[in-house]
């Protein structure tokens, strides 16, 4: 069984080659009831989770669903963790190891994977240029075929991991910072003009956090639901969407956006 969170596609592709590779079932957890959930793995099931990492940490989403989850017997069970970056994770998997820890799961071997980047919230980033995001595909493709082999010997204790640097700084002061003020729809705003009320940003929603009618403008909930993952702003096939002015004359991307690149 795979676990995954995508927002902008990069985690869906990746947990998409993993099942394919291992033969083991994909389980989205935007498709999970809120509800307490409890699994069964079959005899020599692995156990996988994909997400990307938010402000140097596990995306919210992904913590409260462990939060509910109970693996049965999850003892003698091979367990990995697979997280997409644009640069690096910081301590993402030791928070995520804790995490695991506490509902009685062991993490065996830990990979992350550099993909384009999808945050545009904050004045000085933005996505990559066509030819890194390009050369970012190219190499996670490698990459995750590294992994794959990996995952399928079940070999335990790896950890190719790029924490890169002031992993506690970031993962620990920038990560509680990112998630106490940076996770917000309130900025998100449609300049009139340019939106055609297509509903792609709505459907693009992970969380079903965005109304939208074909005679109205979309309008996000501003319920505590957003994610900050983007999807909607990079969806809008008319660039309509904006973040305040942090994502004025900003790039858009998502996985199969270019798929000739
Ligand atoms: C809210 C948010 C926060 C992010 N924080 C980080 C980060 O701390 N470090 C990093 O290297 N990339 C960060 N990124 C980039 C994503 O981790 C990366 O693009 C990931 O592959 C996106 O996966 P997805 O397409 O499955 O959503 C962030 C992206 C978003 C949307
Ligand atoms: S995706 Fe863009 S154009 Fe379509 S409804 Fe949303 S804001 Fe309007
Ligand atoms: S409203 Fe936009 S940023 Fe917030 S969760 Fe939905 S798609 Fe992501």
């Amino acid at each position: 069984m795979i676990i995954y969170f995508s927002g902008t596609g990069n985690t869906k592709w990746a947990a998409s080659v993993l099942s394919e590779r291992t033969g083991e079932k994909l389980i989205n957890i935007t498709d999970m009831p809120g509800t307490e959930i409890s699994y069964k793995l079959e005899a020599g099931e692995r156990l996988g989770f994909c997400f990307p990492v938010h402000g140097w940490r596990p995306p919210l989403i992904v913590r409260n669903f462990i939060k509910k989850l109970s693996v049965i017997n999850a003892e003698g069970h091979y367990c990995y963790v697979v997280c997409t970056t644009g640069d690096n994770v910081g301590e993402t998997i030791d928070i995520f190891e804790k995490d695991l820890k506490r509902i009685g799961v062991h993490l065996d071997s830990s990979f992350s994977l550099i993909m384009p980047e999808s945050y545009v919230g904050l004045p000085f980033m933005d996505v990559d240029t066509p030819k890194k995001e390009k050369q970012k595909k190219e190499k996670a493709a490698e990459d995750l075929e590294h992994f794959a082999d990996m995952i399928i010997e079940r070999k335990k204790g790896i950890k190719e991991l790029i924490v890169g640097r002031w992993p506690k700084i970031n993962s620990r002061i920038i990560g509680s910072f990112f998630v106490k003020y940076l996770i917000t729809d309130k900025p998100f705003h449609v300049t009139e003009d340019l939106c055609i009320k297509c509903g792609k940003c709505a459907k693009a929603c992970p969380v079903d956090n965005i109304i939208w009618s074909k005679d109205s403008m979309p309008k996000w909930k501003h319920n505590g639901s957003c994610l900050s993952c983007f999807a909607c702003y990079h969806h809008c096939p008319k660039h309509a969407i904006e973040y305040g002015s942090r994502t004025r004359n900003k790039g858009q991307y998502f996985f199969d956006k270019n798929e000739e690149l």
